[in-house]
């Protein structure tokens, strides 16, 4: 690849990471609460709300379709007033990079009686959408979408919608959410069939506004998730706990880093969300999570991580839902363990803000580790004594430049990273809470040579 003029960042080997703090809220989380708010009756008080170019454009959107949404100290305030209180937006609705609510939003405005149209970044509009564009469409509502109908901009007309049985073929937590919306609007009941159990935000926040939705699983992991349509739906308040995809990157930096031990308070405990701790604990990580008290539908808790030598693990295609945006984590901790590693049926990592797989394997190399890239996965061969130095391009995508910085710590000569600045999409303030922990991160030429030792 030819040199970058941009100006890139510089993140050298740092001795330990140490302390303890909270990070922004969950992402998933919060785009739910502002989605469900814009149609809960009543106003809803959303605290620990995550504030990111991504969940920032859910806020828009709702405004786009006529919710007030007032900001309310470091929360919101979302003005619900059901179905019947969304507008026709009048321009198409931006979604920037957030392929959340490209998801959901059509399954929440499916009912509605007016058009709308949603688009999005570049990254956006190469994300697969027949797979909520379908089910929508089976149950009653007008939908289109550019390269028959399979890519944004995406286009829905509402209308009396019919609960249909959706089988979803991929564990696809967006799309589960988004037939289950509209199923709160539909004739009859709504079942969604998983191949194995992804993120469950949606039912614990439609059964926490008054809702009814269940599930039926299999010991395989598979199972169904049944909606009932609802007159209305009701929230006061919701708490949004910390990211646990956030603090995955400092749990995983902790364990990379030398002397390092790392307490992260108020992360997210949902299960559905932390399949990395197992994974970790599976290599011999140390690392111990204390639950706390339930706010709201979601469990929070401390996780703390301490540095340590890992043996190589295996990831599963039964365990990916789980772990599925932790994964490029899972692979940089690879890189670090005694044996080779091996991650199956990860194929969904190539339809994420970047093809995952591709810039995972790419970035490792760079490190200099050995890796073999699988349609589905990859196999990694750890380098315990360490990687030297690297460039790597982030790919526009906020997990991959993440990785890169905490790679940079971890490494013996320190790492360039092309751009952090895509990082604001889910975890604006990392590079000061990075800075907090002892973590170093300073402006510098970007170039994918390896640089001199700069300790
Ligand atoms: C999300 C679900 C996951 C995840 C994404 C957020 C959600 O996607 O990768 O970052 O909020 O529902 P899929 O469930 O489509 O894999």
């Amino acid at each position: 690849m030819s040199e970058s003029p941009a100006p890139g960042l510089f993140l050298p080997a740092v001795g330990g990471l140490r302390g303890t703090l909270r990070v922004p809220g969950d992402k998933s989380v919060s785009h739910r609460s502002v989605l469900l708010g814009a149609i809960s009756d009543g106003s809803v008080a959303v605290s620990g709300f995550l504030r990111s170019a991504d969940t920032l454009a859910t806020v828009a959107a709702v405004r786009a379709l006529g919710v007030e949404v007032e900001e309310q100290g470091d929360g919101l305030l979302v003005h619900g007033s059901g179905w019947a209180g969304l507008r026709e937006p009048e321009n198409v609705i931006d979604v920037a990079n957030a392929g959340t609510l490209i998801r959901l939003l059509p399954g929440l405005v499916a009912s509605c009686p007016f058009l709308c149209i949603l688009s999005g970044d570049v990254s956006i509009r190469r994300r697969p959408m027949a797979r909520v564009l379908e089910p929508l469409a089976a149950m009653g509502a007008v939908v289109a979408g550019r390269e028959a109908n399979t890519l944004p901009p995406i286009a829905i007309r509402g209308g009396a919608l019919q609960g249909i049985t959706h089988r979803m073929t991929v564990a696809s937590a967006q799309v589960k959410s988004c037939v289950l919306l509209a199923g709160l609007r539909a004739a009859g009941v709504t079942t969604v069939l998983e191949p194995a159990a992804s993120r469950d935000h949606t039912e614990r926040m439609i059964r926490y506004a008054g809702g009814r939705v269940e599930r039926d699983g299999l010991a395989d992991g598979s199972g169904a998730v049944r909606v009932w349509p609802v007159e209305r739906l009701h929230m006061q308040a919701l708490a949004v706990p910390g990211d646990f995809s956030s603090a995955a990157f400092f749990v995983v930096a902790a364990l990379l880093v030398p002397g390092s031990h790392v307490s992260i308070e108020n992360a997210g405990l949902n299960p559905t969300r932390t399949g990395l701790l197992p994974v970790l604990q599976r290599m011999g990580a140390a690392i111990q999570v204390e639950p706390e008290e339930v706010v709201g539908p979601e469990p929070a808790g401390r996780i703390t991580a301490r540095a340590g030598d890992l043996t190589a693990a295996e990831v599963t295609a039964a365990e990916v839902p789980n772990i599925i945006d932790e994964l490029p984590l899972f692979l940089l901790a690879a890189a670090r363990a005694r044996g080779t590693s091996r991650l199956r049926g990860a194929a969904e990592l190539r339809a994420k803000e970047s093809d995952r797989l591709r810039a995972m394997a790419d970035l490792l190399r760079a490190l200099g580790v050995e890796v073999a890239e699988y349609p589905d996965g990859m196999d990694v061969i750890g380098k315990p004594a360490g990687w030297a130095g690297a460039g790597i391009r982030s790919q526009a995508d906020h997990r991959i430049a993440m990785v890169g910085a905490i790679a940079g710590a971890a490494s013996l000569q320190g790492v360039r990273v092309d751009d952090l600045g895509c990082i604001g999409v889910s975890y604006p303030g990392f590079v000061e809470a990075f800075s907090q922990l002892g973590g170093v991160c300073r402006a510098e030429a970007f170039s994918e040579r390896p640089q001199a030792v700069r300790l």
